[in-house]
């Protein structure tokens, strides 16, 4: 049987501003197997980024239990967590987040650098991704000489660099063509099956729903739905396209 490496009970996250208490994860129920491919859909603002967010690390959540591979991120000292992150976390952002002044090759080396690794075994790593994400001839280029979707593989490139156990991606094909996405889906797939690594993406793109193992729908800060094929999705509330 496998084992989960995601297992989210009763999550409750809100935003709290000076006015308001936005309720973005309203008891979040997840659980996520090492090795699989899980995707995440639901209409804007239903909490996909809040929720994936929680699972890195990167925001806390309010209530409930968010075990990930044995531990909630919630519960680690400020020193565990970035250790987390670092050595255990790919994370694709929405807006990509990649450094402006930095290469193409030097955004990539992030991690690894991070990681102690050498400069010079750095780049070399970081070009090899490159390659597999097709953009050997954009190495020296910065973020602003580059499109929107090859930005996107920087970004896709940097989150499975440091091979983490655990790519979390928040729309990766969104700024990709029809075959780009397509080929970056195998690239995902591979690590899942090859790694045994999980992976968690959000996404809108129903054309790679078939890459998923499960496909979670969202809507109002809660998982409503857990399909094994997009057959036997009903997305009649919360489809965008
Ligand atoms: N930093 C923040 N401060 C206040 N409210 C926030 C913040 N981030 C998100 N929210 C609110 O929390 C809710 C969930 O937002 P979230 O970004 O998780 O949605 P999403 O499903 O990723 O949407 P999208 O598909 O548009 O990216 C929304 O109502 C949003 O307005
Ligand atoms: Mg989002």
């Amino acid at each position: 049987m496998s084992t989960p490496a995601i297992v989210c009970r009763d999550v409750t996250k809100s935003y709290l501003t000076e006015k308001t208490v936005t309720p973005a994860l309203r008891g979040i129920n997840l659980e996520v197997n090492e090795g699989e491919l899980f995707m995440l859909v639901g209409p804007s603002g239903c909490g996909k980024t809040s929720l994936i967010s929680v699972i890195a690390g990167i925001l806390n959540h309010d209530g409930g239990q968010c075990l990930i591979f044995g531990r909630d991120p919630n519960e680690m000292s400020e020193e565990e967590r970035t250790a987390y992150r670092g050595k255990s976390v790919g994370f694709v952002f929405q807006s990509y987040n990649l450094i402006p002044t930095l290469t193409t090759t030097e955004n990539v080396s992030i991690p690894l650098l991070l990681n102690e690794w050498n400069r010079l075994d750095a780049t070399r790593r970081a070009e090899e991704m490159l390659a597999k994400v097709g953009l050997t001839n954009k190495s020296r280029s910065l973020p602003s000489e580059l499109s929107g979707g090859q930005q996107q593989r920087v970004a896709i490139a940097r989150a499975l660099v440091h091979n983490p156990r655990l790519i979390v991606c928040d729309e990766p094909t969104s700024a990709l063509d029809h075959t780009t996405g397509g080929e970056i889906m195998e690239l995902f797939r591979q690590e899942a099956l090859n790694g045994n690594r999980t992976l968690v993406i959000v996404t809108h793109d129903s054309r790679i729903f078939r890459f998923a193992d499960r496909i979670g729908v969202m809507d109002d800060g809660q998982i409503v739905q857990v399909a094994s094929s997009p057959s036997e999705l009903q997305l009649d509330k919360t489809t965008k396209k």
